[in-house]
């Protein structure tokens, strides 16, 4: 599949998508608290993606139930939400939304905590992806390449000792959620597909705690890490422009 370049007319259009999300995860961020179901979160995000007049992403995806994907603690992406997971004191939850607007699409996540009585190592844990998140942001120039974007999240985790996700990466993005090219967060300086004025991609770094490794749950979405260690996850998406890299999902 060709990597589709974006005009400043198109780019418009995925910053209004991008905009949508970007609400809807700031009201998320809010509910979040001990007590609220994952489900509680899907409802609100479907009762303002509606009032937005755009139209949820991800439900329908590859038969995918849900407008967000909600993943506490040791999941690492795809969680689906449900009434039977209460957040508690002390847990992390990712939260994952996608949208469409006029045929553009934007998607963004975050990793929020529940309460405030998370250990050190976990609020290290999410300062540090969000923060490889922004590092692999400022590599997203033309005339670089998804190499350089991967090596600089990479680097950046596993100098604080931390571990990236393989199996799930970033993305293409545009008038279809995924296009390519494929966005890792790991990768070798100067090497994959060559970044190019009007390129957006989702830039979306999954750190483990522990071991890189995940699995599938038995429901075939919700990824976990092989040693039960947290993860977190982080998702901006990102035109390639002259000036420099520029956040959509703002
Ligand atoms: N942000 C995720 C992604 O870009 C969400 C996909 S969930 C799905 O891959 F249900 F739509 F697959
Ligand atoms: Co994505």
């Amino acid at each position: 599949m060709a990597i589709v370049c974006k005009s400043p007319a198109e780019i418009e259009k995925m910053r209004r998508a991008g905009h949508i999300v970007r609400q809807v995860l700031d009201e998320l961020a809010e509910q979040v608290a001990p007590g609220i179901t994952t489900m509680d979160l899907e409802r609100t995000a479907e009762r303002r993606i509606k009032e937005s007049g755009a139209k949820p992403a991800f439900k329908g995806y590859y038969d995918y139930p849900c407008v967000l994907c909600t993943s506490i603690n040791q999941e690492i992406v795809h969680g689906i939400p449900s009434e039977k997971r209460k957040l508690k004191e002390g847990d992390i939850v990712s939260i994952d939304c996608g949208v469409v607007l006029d045929g553009y699409y934007g998607d963004s996540a975050i990793t929020v905590p529940v309460g405030d009585g998370q250990p050190e190592q976990t609020k290290k844990l999410l300062q540090v992806t969000r923060d490889s998140l922004y590092r692999g942001i400022q590599a997203a120039r033309i005339g670089n390449s998804v190499g350089d974007v991967g090596a600089a999240v990479q680097e950046f985790v596993e100098a604080a000792g931390f571990s990236v996700v393989r199996e799930f990466v970033g993305h293409g993005i545009g008038t279809k959620l995924h296009e390519d090219p494929q966005v890792p967060n790991f990768g070798t300086r100067g090497h994959g597909t060559k970044l190019r004025q009007g390129m957006v991609i989702a830039i979306e770094p999954m750190v483990n705690v522990g071991k890189p490794g995940a699995r599938l749950l038995p429901d075939k979405w919700t990824a976990v890490t092989e040693d039960g260690s947290l993860s977190a996850h982080f998702e901006h998406c990102v035109a390639v422009l002259e000036d420099g890299p520029v956040i959509l999902t703002q």
